[in-house]
């Protein structure tokens, strides 16, 4: 055994299979070797020999394989490797995994592993969301699992929804942070990692303020593009800090996850990450709390028909993150963007939003009820920076994230952070 990364990569039967062939391309351009069992329903979706031709070594399949038992017992096969990925990961393959069935050559090497293993799941919406898939995920998270996605989006189907299996680079990412190799390996090819040894801040999702112990003020906000955009810079190998106040949604792999509820508390978790070479605020802070917050629930004493009684709250502005982000001294991180979502005269008001907060760039958003981006999968932006605006057709919002982290690679590569924002 040489002192290469070996990878055994699971290929079981989805859709999604096609996408292997593109994680074994970006795993071999890290130099990581690696070795596919592909499993009876995945040879539906792509064939040994594309799996062969790309991994340039043999693909196993059969459990009972008198030659593949004497030249590599199933035991050995898992041993072998440094980590066991899985993508696909169908239903039925994550199913076999919570309850240890062994009865092909996949779910016995899955079972026979002393590695770590990291699962993305490919699915239909309505089979992730399946209480049974729902319990076998928790069963393999408690078991040390690693999972990476599934994102959100169309689905060959038809349907619409969580189920998509995670991007190849974002698998990539949760590869190289699952084999402590954060993002760093392989360089800065244009396919590799581009923001390799640059960090990066993002903040998503609302902020809770409370009231008392039980009530709170937020903003809507599903976290949905935050959480995206911190995937897609991991993904080009940004060492990402996510700040996030309350969501739905399922912490990213491959990168530090914050956890906060309130504004003061995202300010505070941000301070704490710096320095960081890029910031993105993408969470919808809410703009006030109350002054003094109620250690006990505050009881309706009220009279509700003549309002007597009924607590009137005094609120207090929070702090501006990404004001405060983009005017800090020497630790000020290179590049700053902030969102500014407006309902109308977007690029003016947006333009203003730069200037007020003194942020590099801002991208602007139509978020009038006919736009349909609240809740929607598409977002139309405006990125707006020093040189101007760059109107972007509309797309889906994890496009935007991709898009926006390439645009953000690109100017790391250019060298124009030696470019002075244009201030206040
Ligand atoms: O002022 P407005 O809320 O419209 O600004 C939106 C931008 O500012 C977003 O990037 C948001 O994340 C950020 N923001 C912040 N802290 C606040 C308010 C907004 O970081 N208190």
């Amino acid at each position: 055994m040489t002192g290469e990364t070996r990878v055994l990569l699971v290929v079981a039967g989805g859709i999604a299979a096609y996408k292997a062939l593109e994680l074994i391309r970006r795993l071999r351009e890290q130099s990581i070797r690696v070795r596919c069992i592909l499993t009876r329903s995945g040879a539906e979706f792509v064939t040994p020999l594309s799996l062969s031709a790309l991994t340039e070594d043999k693909v196993y399949g059969e459990l009972f394989s008198l030659t593949d038992e004497a030249e590599m017992g199933h035991i050995q096969l898992s041993r072998d490797a440094d980590l066991m990925v899985v993508a696909p990961a169908t239903a039925d393959l994550i199913a076999k995994m919570a309850t240890g069935q062994a009865d092909d050559l996949a779910s016995t090497a899955l079972l026979a592993t002393d590695k770590e293993v990291l699962i993305a799941p490919a699915m239909n919406v309505r089979m992730w969301d399946h209480p049974a898939t729902r319990a076998n995920i928790a069963t393999l998270l408690n078991r040390g699992v690693k999972l990476v996605g599934p994102n959100e989006g169309d689905m060959a189907c038809g349907e619409f929804g969580f189920g998509r299996m995670a991007e190849p680079h974002e698998i990539l990412a949760a590869v190289l942070d699952a084999l402590g190799q954060p993002q760093a390996a392989g360089g800065a090819g244009p396919l590799g990692a581009p923001l390799a040894g640059r960090s990066a801040l993002v903040t998503s999702g609302p902020t809770h303020e409370a009231i008392d112990p039980v009530r709170y003020i937020a903003n809507r906000s599903s976290g949905k593009q935050g959480h995206a955009i911190a995937r897609a810079l991991s993904g080009l190998g940004a060492k990402t800090t996510l700040v996030t106040g309350p969501t739905q949604l399922p912490d990213p792999t491959g990168m530090e996850v914050i956890h906060i509820e309130s504004a003061q508390q995202m300010l505070t978790a941000c301070e704490t990450a710096l320095p960081a070479d890029i910031a993105v605020c993408a969470a919808a802070v809410a703009d006030w709390r109350v002054a003094s917050r109620s250690d006990r629930k505050i009881k309706k004493t009220g009279n509700n028909r003549s309002g007597a009684g009924i607590p009137k709250l005094e609120l207090t502005p929070n702090p501006d993150i990404l004001a405060s982000l983009s005017q800090r001294g020497n630790d000020r991180p290179g590049l700053v963007v902030g969102f500014a979502a407006e309902t109308e005269d977007v690029i003016r008001q947006a333009t203003e939003k730069r200037a007020r907060k003194a942020c590099d760039w801002i991208v602007a958003n139509d978020v009038s009820p006919q736009s349909g981006t609240f809740g929607g999968a598409e977002n139309t932006v405006h990125v707006i920076d020093a040189q101007g605006v760059d109107s972007w057709a509309r797309m889906d919002k994890s496009d935007v994230a991709q898009r926006l982290a390439e645009r953000i690679a690109d100017y790391f590569r250019n060298g124009l952070d030696k470019v002075a924002p244009t201030a206040i």
